[in-house]
């Protein structure tokens, strides 16, 4: 709990109310504990009834999460405004940034060109009846997707791979179900569903995908969406290999009222095949994003599926955003159509490669395994995420503790490697080894 911020109220409202404030101004920013129920009560002079209330309410909403004996804490992303400044502060100055899970910006390749292109054939002005998926880039997305084996279906796009899956469990699923999510996962999906009131299951991941056993236990359990990442899941690199997918679809055979999202960020990026679970129950959907490869700014991703379930995602866009702008369909049509492009990248998705590898190999002659087999990120399992992100701060390093990633996977860090140079690689294996295993206090000697 911030010693400066001071919760106030005497009804569950209003304590709900100060604590939300708290998070606006980032007097309570993400990780923050909040006080104990009992210590609240008393300092609030109200039953800890009322404030497990006021918890209660703030949970369901997505802004504070509670786990067992580190009590409630300010979730990473609430889903109120907060400055953004406030939701990811920076590193400390001089510390290497290892923590942000973004590619690399120079290996994006530049809209400039595309732009001033777009620019000078503009076309006539797009209004309200104009507005969709322009059909040349449906047709190009779909040959894209063909070539790698994911079945042909409905067609829409979304502001990004996250708004397709928030606007498919919206579509699909009411506050309370459960949905299985790889475990460890990504954070910010672990957020949304959190913000959506949804309640995540942890399916285990080891580098092929998510465990089919996992996946079963989830199912079992309720689950009524499953989402999977395809390649370069994050935080362990994971990617779903042609067995795994097999096990996962005979094994959603028996399911087929689950919801199936796949989500294949690293799309172009990826050195791994696809192997696409798509089609393998009634409700099905498959996104690929333009963030890794293309940029994150574009705010695209494609969205295939079965025709009920893009109806759904379709229909729901046409009343609320309307849909994503031709502009940007536009560039994302250029960037695709370009050679060069496509060479900058396979450049990307090399230097990335290049980049983990050498991590993974440095690790490995210290005798310390780690995972990455695809993507941006390393997964370095450690018995103590905070001694060892104070470790690799001491030295320079920032890196993202698992337990962002985590629901009840063992601790580990994520290391991204797209800020690394290949000069890094030592002294930044050097660095984890020490704080992988710290040497023994002083005065104990073997
Ligand atoms: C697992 C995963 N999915 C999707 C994305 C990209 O999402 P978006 O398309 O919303 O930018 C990321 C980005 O880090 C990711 O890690």
């Amino acid at each position: 709990m911030s010693a400066r911020y001071q919760v106030t109220g005497a009804t569950a409202v209003e304590i709900s109310a100060s604590i939300e404030s708290g998070i606006r101004t980032a007097a309570l920013p993400p990780g923050a504990a909040l006080p104990p129920v009992r210590a609240l009560a008393a300092e609030l002079a109200v039953s800890p009834a009322t404030v497990s209330r006021a918890y209660q309410e703030l949970r369901q909403r997505g802004l504070v999460a509670t786990a067992g004996r580190h009590g409630t804490r300010v979730r990473p992303r609430p889903p109120v405004a907060a400055r953004r400044s406030a939701l990811r502060p920076p590193p400390a100055p001089g510390l290497r940034d290892l923590s942000a899970g973004e590619p690399d910006p120079s290996l994006l390749p530049p809209f400039g060109p595309h732009l001033a292109a777009l620019a000078a054939d503009a076309g006539a002005s797009i209004g309200y009846s104009g507005g969709g998926v322009l059909p040349e880039l449906a047709e190009a997305a779909r040959a894209r997707l063909a070539a790698d084996g994911v079945p042909a279906g409905e067609l829409t796009l979304t502001g990004g791979a996250l708004d397709g899956i928030e606007r498919l469990l919206g579509a699909h699923l009411r506050p309370g179900d459960a949905v299985a999510v790889e475990d460890p996962g990504w954070a910010n999906l672990l957020d949304l569903i959190a913000a959506l009131g949804l309640r995540p299951i942890g399916v285990p991941v080891d580098d092929e995908g998510p465990l089919t056993a996992g996946v079963s236990a989830a199912l079992s359990a309720g689950a009524r969406a499953l989402i999977l990442t395809s390649r370069a899941q994050n935080p362990t690199g994971a990617a779903i290999s042609a067995a795994r997918a097999a096990a996962l679809r005979e094994l959603l055979t028996g399911w087929p009222e689950l919801l199936l999202i796949e989500d294949d960020h690293a799309a172009e990026l990826a050195r791994v095949p696809l192997h696409p679970l798509a089609g393998a129950t009634r409700s099905w959907a498959f996104l690929r994003s333009a963030s890794k490869p293309f940029g994150p700014d574009l705010r695209l991703a494609v969205l295939v599926g079965d025709e009920t379930t893009v109806a759904r995602v379709a229909g729901r866009t046409r009343v609320g955003a309307g849909w994503v702008s031709t502009v940007l369909q536009r560039l994302l049509l250029a960037l695709w159509r370009d050679p060069a492009v496509a060479e900058q990248v396979d450049r990307a998705a090399e230097s990335y490669e290049r980049r983990r590898t050498a991590l993974l190999a440095a690790l490995a002659e210290r005798g310390i395994e780690a995972r990455g087999r695809s993507g941006i990120n390393v997964w370095l399992p450690v018995p103590d995420e905070t001694s060892a992100v104070t470790a690799l701060r001491d030295a320079g390093w920032s890196v993202a503790p698992g337990a962002l990633y985590r629901i009840a996977a063992e601790p580990g860090l994520r290391i991204t490697i797209s800020p690394l140079a290949d000069t890094d690689v030592t002294p930044l294996a050097d660095a984890l080894a020490r704080a992988v295993r710290p040497p023994h206090p002083g005065g104990f000697t073997a």
